[in-house]
Order: C-alpha cells, then sequence, then structure tokens
C-alpha cells in the first residue's frame, strides 16, 4: 500500500517507520518544499519518498494527516477527496490558540478537520499514543498484555482498513464509535496517553 504523510514530525515519522517496516510505501511532506525531508528519507530508507503535500495526498491510498492542529485548514482538501484519512491531530489551546467551537464543547478537532475535507473518510487514530511508545509498544497479535489503539470514524470500510493497518504495527483495536466518540480519547479524557489492554481501554472509553 501507498502511505501519505501530510506532517512528517514526531508521529508521522513514527507511523511512516512502522508501515516501511509493513513493506508499505510511505510518500513524506511537511509544509515545505521535499529537499527539507531528505535527511529522514535517508533514514527511513528504501520505501521511503518525499514530495509536496498535495502530491503525498494525491500518492497516498491512505493518508495520515499529523500536523499542529491549528494548521489542520491548510490540508489539501481535493487530492484527499473520498481517500481514508487518519487524524493524528490534538488540540492544544497552548500551541494552537483557541477555537472557541472546540472548547465549549460543540465541535471535536477530528470534526473540524472533517468539516475541511468534506468527502473524505476519516478515522481518528494514534492520537493517545505517544510516538515513543508508539514505536516501541507493539507486540505480535495474540501477545498477553498486547496494547491497544482506540479509533473512532463514520465510515466501516475506513475504520476496518485502519484497523488492518493498526493491528499490523502491533496493537489490538478499539473501535470507540463514530468519529464524534472521538472525544472519548480526545486530551485530558481516561484513554488519552496510558498502555491499557484491550478491555482496559474500553473502560476508560466509557468513562470519558
Ligand atoms: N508527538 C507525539 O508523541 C504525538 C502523539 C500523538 C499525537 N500527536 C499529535 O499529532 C500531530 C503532530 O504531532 P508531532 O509531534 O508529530 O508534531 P511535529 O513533530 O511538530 O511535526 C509536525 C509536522 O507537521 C508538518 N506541518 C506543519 N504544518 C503543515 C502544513 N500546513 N502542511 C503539511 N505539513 C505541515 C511539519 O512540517 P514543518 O517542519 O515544515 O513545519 C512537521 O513535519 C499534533 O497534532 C500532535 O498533537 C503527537
Amino acid at each position: 500500500m501507498r502511505i501519505g504523510l501530510i506532517g512528517s514530525g514526531f508521529i508521522g515519522g513514527s507511523v511512516a517507520r512502522l508501515a516501511l517496516a509493513q513493506g508499505h510505501e510511505v510518500i513524506l511532506s511537511n509544509s515545505r518544499t521535499p529537499d527539507t525531508l531528505a535527511d529522514l528519507v535517508a533514514d527511513l530508507g528504501p520505501g521511503a519518498s518525499a514530495a509536496l503535500a498535495a502530491d503525498a495526498a494525491d500518492a497516498g491510498e491512505i493518508i495520515v494527516v499529523t500536523v499542529p492542529f491549528k494548521n489542520y485548514t491548510a490540508v489539501p482538501v481535493e487530492p484527499l477527496a473520498g481517500k481514508i484519512v487518519i487524524d493524528t491531530n490534538n488540540y492544544y489551546f497552548e500551541r494552537d490558540g483557541h477555537f472557541s467551537a472546540i472548547d465549549d464543547g460543540t465541535q471535536t478537532p477530528s470534526g473540524a478537520l472533517a468539516e475541511h475535507l468534506p468527502t473524505s473518510r476519516i478515522v481518528k487514530a494514534f492520537n493517545n499514543i505517544q510516538w515513543e511508545q508508539l514505536l516501541h509498544d507493539g507486540l505480535p497479535a495474540g501477545s498477553p498484555n498486547r496494547r491497544a489503539l482506540s479509533i473512532a470514524g463514520d465510515d466501516a470500510e475506513a475504520k476496518a482498513a485502519v484497523t488492518a493497518l493498526i493491528d499490523s504495527f502491533g496493537y489490538d483495536v478499539v473501535d470507540a464509535g463514530g468519529l464524534v466518540e472521538g472525544r472519548r480519547f480526545d486530551r485530558d479524557k481516561p484513554a488519552y496517553g496510558p498502555r491499557a489492554t484491550a478491555d482496559e481501554l474500553r473502560e476508560m472509553l466509557a468513562r470519558g
């Protein structure tokens, strides 16, 4: 599979590394030109390349949007039409500035991205695990105490594809429900951050 990355920082670089280990191709991008990602591309090795964000979006079959939340409106829209988009973004008002609809609870961070990408099939994932843990906590399917990660989204087929990807990275997957249920594992919720098995994560999501 070709996986496009819109954002290639801590979490984008980690997802890219895990995807390459599973034999996927990754197309990285950032807010600048592809040459600025040459070191990361070299470090990731065969299967990795860099492009402008719109071209990475165009090339990918699954696209990971992993930028500071405040920049979500710069994510290219047209090349992502109809595509599976993984949203890792978190809203931190200290970094992103205040978004009143999120502050007052009428909007979620993933809902905001979904408004910006109205025909994309968005799955919220990877927002509640720290990048170093994501790289190292994965275990083969069936391992005792395997860590679980939560997803949320409105498109069942997209969620199935993302579930398979996350499982291949070494994690069980717990479906929290529709995209709006992603609020159950947003910042400051019980399911934001701690290492948890699937059963533990379900309990945390219910409390969130
Ligand atoms: N760090 C974590 O452990 C972690 C875990 C889970 C979720 N998250 C969330 O995931 C998102 C990314 O976090 P991060 O830690 O990976 O951030 P980061 O290391 O600061 O990387 C951000 C990346 O986004 C790129 N970017 C910024 N604006 C862009 C734009 N308009 N178009 C394309 N690319 C753009 C940056 O490129 P430039 O260098 O060109 O600016 C950079 O490659 C955030 O929302 C964060 O809250 C982070």
